[in-house]
C-alpha cells in the first residue's frame, strides 16, 4: 500500500532505460511508482513485474484517474524515444503534472522552445534527464577544477562500439531525424557536461568519422570536434559507437550496468590548466605544487601526479546518479529546489548539437545558435489551438 504522502511519479516508455528508472521510483522511500505508460505490446508484463498499474497511453491514464476519483500522478519520467519527447510531455504538462524528460530534451530547438513556454504557463517544473551532473565523479572533478589553475584547454573522448542488436530493437535509433545517431543520443550528454563544467559553448567545428555500417546510412556513427566556449577556452572531443574502445563514460564510470565497469581507466576527459592538468575519471591531478619560479613551472621540472578523492574513488563508481537525480525530482516537485537541469539547460545542449550537424554539412564552424533566437514551434507541441493560444 502506498502511503498518501509520497511522490506518485509515472513512467512513460518501457524500452532500454524506462524499467530502470520504475526501478529507481521503488526503491525511493519518498516516491510511489503510479503507473507505466507505454503502447508496446511487451509493456504490460514490464509492469506487472513492477507491480504498478500499466496504460496504453497518456490519455487511459487520465480517464482512469477521474474515473476512479484519483489525483493525477505528481511527476512523469519520459522515456520515450527522442522524437517523441515534446508531444509527450505537453500533454503530461496540460494536466499539470512536472516533468523530467530524458536527454536530449527534443531533437528539435524550436520544439523544445515552445515545450518550454508551454511548461511555463502551466506552472510545471521541466527538468531534463542529463543525470551525469549527478554522477560523482562529475560532482568530484567540478569540486576539484579550480586545483587546476585556469582553464586553458580540454580535450574529451566518449568512443566504443554498440552491437548491431541495439539499433535492431529500436529502429528509431537508425536515423538522425527520428532523434537516431551518436551525436544526439549520446555526444549531447557530454555536451551538457562540458558546458555545466566550462560554461557555454560559442562555436563548434566538426567532421563525421567514416562510416561503418553501411545497413544504416541515416545514422551518424560519430565526430571529432574542435570547440570554443564564451569564456576562450577551447577544446577537442571524439565521439563514436563504432570504435573498440573503453574510453567513455560509462566504461570509466561504471554508471550503467549494460557497459562493463573498466577499471582504473584514465583521462576520458583531461582539463589542461595554468597550474595543472585534471584526470577524470581517475581524478589525478598533474601539477608542479613545490614551483617557485618560471623554471619550476615548466618542463625542465618534474611533475608530480596526485590522486585526488582517493579514499572514495573506489565506491564513487557504484553511487547512482539516478537515484540523486530522482531524489532531486522529488525535491522540485515538492518546490524545494529549482532543476538543475533547466529546459534552458537542455536546449543549449541540444544547439551544440545543431551547431555540430550544421558544421559537417557546411565544412565550416558554426556559432551556436542563442535561445532567445529560437522561434517556439508551438504546433509540435499537439495540442488543441485554445491551449496554445493561450501560451501564445
Ligand atoms: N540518461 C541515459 O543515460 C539514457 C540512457 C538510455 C536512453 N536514454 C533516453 O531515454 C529515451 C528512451 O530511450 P530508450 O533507449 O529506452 O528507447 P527504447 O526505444 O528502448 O524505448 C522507448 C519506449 O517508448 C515507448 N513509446 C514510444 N512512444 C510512446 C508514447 N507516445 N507513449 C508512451 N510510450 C511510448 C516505446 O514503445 C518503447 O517501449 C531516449 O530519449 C533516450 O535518449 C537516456
Amino acid at each position: 500500500m502506498i502511503a498518501a504522502s509520497l511522490i506518485q511519479i509515472a513512467v512513460i516508455g518501457a524500452g532500454l532505460i524506462g524499467p530502470r528508472h520504475a526501478s529507481h521510483v521503488l526503491n525511493n522511500s519518498h516516491a510511489g511508482l503510479f503507473a507505466i505508460v507505454d503502447p508496446s505490446p511487451t509493456a504490460k508484463d514490464i509492469a506487472s513485474s513492477l507491480g504498478t498499474k500499466y496504460f496504453t497511453s497518456i490519455k487511459h491514464m487520465i480517464a482512469y484517474c477521474d474515473q476512479n476519483g484519483l489525483q493525477y500522478p505528481d511527476g512523469a519520467i519520459i522515456c520515450t524515444p527522442n522524437h517523441t519527447h515534446i508531444k509527450v510531455s505537453a500533454e503530461l504538462a496540460s494536466y499539470g503534472i512536472h516533468l523530467l524528460v530524458e536527454k536530449p530534451l527534443s531533437s528539435i530547438p524550436e520544439e523544445a522552445k515552445a515545450l518550454k513556454n508551454f511548461a511555463k504557463e502551466k506552472n510545471v517544473k521541466v527538468l531534463v534527464g542529463h543525470h551525469r551532473r549527478f554522477n560523482p565523479f562529475i560532482v568530484e572533478a567540478k569540486r576539484n577544477l579550480h586545483k587546476v589553475g585556469e582553464v586553458i584547454a580540454i580535450q574529451g573522448t566518449w568512443a566504443l562500439r554498440k552491437p548491431e542488436s541495439y539499433f535492431k530493437m529500436s529502429p528509431w535509433r537508425q536515423d538522425n531525424k527520428t532523434g537516431g545517431g551518436v551525436l544526439l543520443i549520446n555526444l549531447v550528454h557530454d555536451i551538457d557536461l562540458l558546458q555545466y563544467l566550462f560554461g557555454p559553448i560559442e562555436r563548434i567545428y566538426a567532421e563525421l568519422l567514416k562510416k561503418q555500417r553501411t545497413n544504416m546510412p541515416n545514422a551518424d556513427e560519430g565526430a571529432a570536434l574542435t570547440i570554443r566556449f564564451k569564456n576562450g577556452i577551447t577544446g577537442t572531443f571524439i565521439c563514436s559507437d563504432n570504435v573498440t574502445s573503453p574510453f567513455n563514460f560509462e566504461s570509466g564510470t561504471g554508471e550503467n550496468p549494460t557497459v562493463p565497469f573498466q577499471d582504473q581507466l584514465e583521462g576520458f576527459y583531461r582539463v589542461f590548466g595554468s597550474q595543472g592538468t585534471l584526470s577524470v575519471p581517475d581524478m589525478h591531478l598533474f601539477h608542479q605544487p613545490d614551483a617557485v619560479d618560471e623554471n619550476t613551472n615548466s618542463w625542465l621540472h618534474p611533475i608530480e601526479k596526485e590522486q585526488l578523492v582517493d579514499d572514495r574513488l573506489e565506491t564513487l563508481h557504484s553511487q547512482m546518479p539516478f537515484d540523486l537525480q530522482l531524489d532531486h525530482f522529488i525535491d522540485v516537485i515538492k518546490g524545494r529546489a529549482e532543476p538543475l537541469c533547466t529546459s534552458d539547460d537542455g536546449m543549449s545542449a541540444l544547439l551544440c548539437i545543431d551547431a555540430v550537424m550544421k558544421s559537417v554539412e557546411s565544412g565550416i564552424p558554426q556559432y551556436v545558435e542563442d535561445i532567445k533566437n529560437i522561434k517556439p514551434n508551438y504546433e509540435a507541441l499537439g495540442l488543441d489551438s485554445e491551449t496554445v493560444r493561450l501560451t501564445k
